[in-house]
């Protein structure tokens, strides 16, 4: 199964009379990929920057617009529109739409179905700097900005009119992720969460490294489902491939053991959660040279020595936090993850089985969890964007102090 942010999800899009009204077409597409049921609604003035036939055709349902307020044979009314709605996505929103909304308008159908709505409801503003930065436009946000409302800050950048600000579109890409966190169950709201993900790596000298090949694709789907779920993410991120550019959340790149141990520590101040997801580097190669070490002065034999182990060095930091780590086993899955477990302070550790296949740069995992009272929780071969739910359902069983709940 391919995890999907919006599966089933039911979204209604308003889209208001602005130029980037042409780049919420785009926009339908990449909710639709995620696995939402997408319906459009316009305003009078998006009509005239887009056809309501292109919403239409890209949705595959009729495209609400005023008209439709005066009919009385509407198959789907502006207030079942908004009620059915998990949320209300109003991308791009105009000033004058966003004050209608502050101010409890209902002129039109657009925020008629947002007042007769009960789902969240995001607010994705897009307009000239100019207006963006006017007060009353700030006032108005700062109304829509709790409750159900949330408003997602345009970009910075060049404007339709070649002036420079803030007030651009965000990426597509980025608007989805927001709609899935406004969908997402809200259980690690208020948490701040720091995870650790991919390899380090251990200088020989200027151009080799000792590292191992862990893509950091496991701590990336736990940071994305903690952010998705409400956390604040901190993501303390080792030398793989950059991801993509649009994470929403903070990541601290880092190369080697001890910088990944003094980021990780700078990250937990006011964390509640530590998830040890990075397969750490146990030894580095001692006096790293500067230079390129040339092929005759390359040394026959390594001199190691250990780096230092983070969750250990950590360890008297972490009496208030929820600890989850992991161990790739290639034998005594269960008896050497718990023993680790004990010996490394961790409330969770997922123990894992690599090899075959297994484990390091594959999209799937499998393993068990072990937890206090000799905990054992089998996980079967899944998408590693699945296990991350299912291990932070975990999490948040122990944050409410619920355990076996
Ligand atoms: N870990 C750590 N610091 C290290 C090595 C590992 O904090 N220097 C963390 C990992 O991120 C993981 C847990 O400890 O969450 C277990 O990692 P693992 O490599 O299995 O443990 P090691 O202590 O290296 O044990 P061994 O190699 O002997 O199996």
């Amino acid at each position: 199964m391919v995890v999907r942010a919006l599966d089933k999800k039911r979204l209604l899009l308003g889209v208001c009379g602005g130029i980037a009204a042409y780049k919420a077409a785009y926009l339908v597409r990449a909710l639709m990929r995620e696995g939402a049921d997408v319906s459009v609604v316009m305003t009078a003035a998006a009509t005239r920057f887009v056809s309501p036939l292109t919403f239409a055709t890209l949705s595959g349902k009729p495209c609400l617009t005023d008209d439709d307020l005066f009919r009385p044979d509407a198959s789907v009314s502006h207030v079942e529109a908004g009620r059915r709605a998990d949320l209300i996505l109003l991308a791009p929103a105009t000033a004058n739409t966003i004050a209608k909304i502050a101010h409890g308008f209902a002129d039109n159908v657009l925020s008629a179905a947002v007042m007769a709505s009960t789902c969240p409801v995001l607010l994705v503003p897009s307009m000239h700097v100019g207006m963006w930065t006017n007060p009353f436009v700030q006032h108005n946000l700062a109304a829509l900005s709790s409750g159900r409302y949330r408003v997602m800050p345009p970009d910075h950048g060049e404007l339709a009119s070649g002036d420079q600000g803030p007030g651009r579109f965000p990426e597509v890409s980025c608007i989805v992720q927001e709609a899935a966190r406004c969908c997402g169950k809200q259980d690690l709201s208020g948490r701040v969460v720091v995870i650790t993900a991919g390899p380090t790596a251990e200088p020989l000298d200027a151009v080799r490294v000792l590292t191992n090949p862990s893509s950091g694709r496991m701590g990336l789907a736990l940071a994305k489902a903690a952010w998705r779920r409400g956390a604040v993410v901190r993501m303390v991120l080792g030398p793989v491939p950059a991801p993509e550019s649009s994470l929403p959340f903070e990541t601290i790149r880092v190369g080697t053991a001890q910088q990944m141990l003094d980021a990780t520590r700078t990250a937990l101040d006011g964390a509640h959660v530590l998830i040890m997801a990075a397969a750490v580097a146990d030894e580095h190669p001692v006096g790293v040279v500067e230079r390129k070490l040339h092929k005759d002065e390359l040394p026959d034999h390594l001199a190691l020595e250990p780096t230092p182990d983070i969750l250990m060095s950590l360890r008297s930091e972490l009496s208030d936090k929820v600890v989850l780590a992991f161990a790739a086993e290639t034998e005594d899955l269960r008896s050497s993850g718990a023993a680790k477990m004990i010996r490394k302070g961790a409330d969770l550790l997922f123990a894992n089985p690599v090899g075959e296949g297994r484990g390091f740069g594959a999209a799937h995992n499998e393993g068990v969890l072990l937890g206090p009272g000799n905990m054992v929780e089998e996980a079967p071969r899944q998408l590693k964007e699945d296990l991350a739910e299912w291990l932070l359902d975990h999490v948040v069983k122990r944050l409410s102090g619920n355990p076996e709940e």
